[in-house]
């Protein structure tokens, strides 16, 4: 191991993802040192412990996302580079969500939430109304005749699905798109609201939302989620409010960006899209997943001396799992840079490595980028690239903000 291949770079630049996803590094260190120190500037960001352990090879992802103990979500949290200092009260905070727990809290407030609306039957229901509304997204596009897809189709349908699994009024969702925008995109530019600013608004949000229904029950998901006779236990109701605020952040944003890159890479491969056209393969939303990988790392934090790959790695140190690496292992795919709907089997990362925190959406995200992509194919099956996209700036994430393109 060294930390010269590298040459100091920051995986975690916010300027190198509102560039590009450095897979050529990646690589290169999947080949010379699959487990790298990344030092952090404590100045330029919220953690003063020098840096964290990038594991790149999929073995090593899965190895620590599925380990039952040894490793903490809570100690630091889950994102491994927050521009600029937070500041320890804000990190403190995010233990309140779901991504940032430890067993046994985790277990319990998981359990809740997963009986509550993310059971299989619970998501099936959703299907119908999913697809109608795919085809409406679809159909208002296609009538601008040209357009940001990102706005105009990658968008609407994690926000309505999300709206569906919560019940959201439908009058309150261009709200919640505007506050989860400014909470992620808090190191872009173009988003001008203060994150915390932002997240204690809809904090404030879900607390009404909770207390209303708590004290007017309507036999819905919210009342479920808060009852405290429910058959399923209850969520407290500061954990509701950080349950609405991880949903709005996890559920929007990735499938966004999913959506968004995988338009791109049909643009890329069109014998790709031929091919999705014909025959819309159900493997096709994995790949896509899989070529995107919308959360490009998470961390951890060693509970224990340990090893990984040969490195020691010190109890309190940070390891980022890089899924966007282990998502190229050329070890575990064939062709890992061949963009193949077809690809069976596909043991990627881009829901999580497995393990306790696995993706509780997975299969919400699976049927929504099916339902969006079968929609354009009925409608918009011409769909072409005016521009280049425009990316995010968050160093942890692959986001666009803007992709121009001619929906006819
Ligand atoms: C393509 C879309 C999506 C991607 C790429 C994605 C990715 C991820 C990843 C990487 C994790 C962390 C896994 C780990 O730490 O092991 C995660 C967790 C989570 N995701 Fe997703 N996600 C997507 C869609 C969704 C949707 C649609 C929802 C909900 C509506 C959702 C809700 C969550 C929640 C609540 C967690 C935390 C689970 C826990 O800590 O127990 N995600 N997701």
């Amino acid at each position: 191991m060294t930390d010269t291949v590298l040459d100091g770079m920051d995986l975690t630049s916010p300027d190198l993802y509102a560039e590009r996803v450095p897979l050529e590094e990646f690589a290169l260190l999947r080949r010379t040192a699959p487990v790298w120190w990344n030092a952090q500037n404590p100045q330029d960001h919220s953690f003063d412990d020098g840096g964290f352990w990038v594991l790149s090879r999929h073995a090593d992802v899965k190895a620590v996302s599925c380990a039952r103990e040894g490793w903490s979500a809570a100690e630091n949290g889950s994102i491994v580079a927050f521009e600029g200092n937070i500041g320890k009260e804000a990190i403190d905070l995010q233990r309140l969500l779901l991504l940032n727990m430890d067993p046994p809290h985790h277990t319990e407030v998981r359990g809740v939430i997963s009986k509550g609306c993310f059971t299989p039957r619970a998501i099936a229901t959703l299907e119908d109304g999913l697809r109608e509304r795919a085809h409406r997204i679809v159909s208002e596009a296609l009538a601008k005749g040209q357009g940001n897809f990102v706005v105009d189709m990658a968008s609407e349908l994690p926000l309505q699905a999300l709206s569906d699994v919560v019940g959201f009024p439908v009058e309150d969702r261009a709200k919640i798109f505007d506050w989860s925008n400014q909470m992620i995109g808090s190191t872009d530019p173009d988003f001008v609201g203060d994150p915390q600013v932002s997240a204690a608004e809809l904090l404030t949000y879900a607390y009404a939302m909770g207390e209303e229904r708590r004290a007017c029950p309507m036999g819905d998901v919210v009342t479920r989620l808060v009852q405290a006779d429910s058959p399923d236990g209850a969520l407290s109701p500061e954990e509701f409010g950080y349950f609405v605020l991880i949903l709005t952040v996890a559920g929007n944003e990735t499938t966004r960006n999913a959506i968004t890159h995988g338009m791109q890479a049909f643009f890329d491969h069109p014998e790709q899209w031929e091919h999705f056209k014909a025959e819309r393969p159900a493997t096709a939303a994995d790949e896509i997943v899989r070529w995107a990988t919308p959360v490009v790392a998470f961390q951890r934090t060693a509970t224990q001396d340990t090893e990984i790959g040969g490195q020691a790695i010190a109890k309190g140190q940070r390891v980022g799992l890089f899924y966007a690496s282990a998502n190229r292992d050329e070890a575990v795919f064939t062709g890992p840079d061949r963009f193949d709907i077809g690809r069976d089997p596909n043991p990627h990362v881009g829901f999580g490595g497995g393990g306790a925190h696995f993706c509780i959406g997975a299969n919400l995200a699976r049927m929504e980028i099916n339902l969006i992509f079968e929609a354009i194919a009925d409608l918009a099956p011409d769909i072409s690239p005016v521009g280049p996209p425009d990316r995010l700036r968050v160093g942890w994430l692959n986001g666009v903000k803007d992709l121009p393109v001619r929906y006819a």
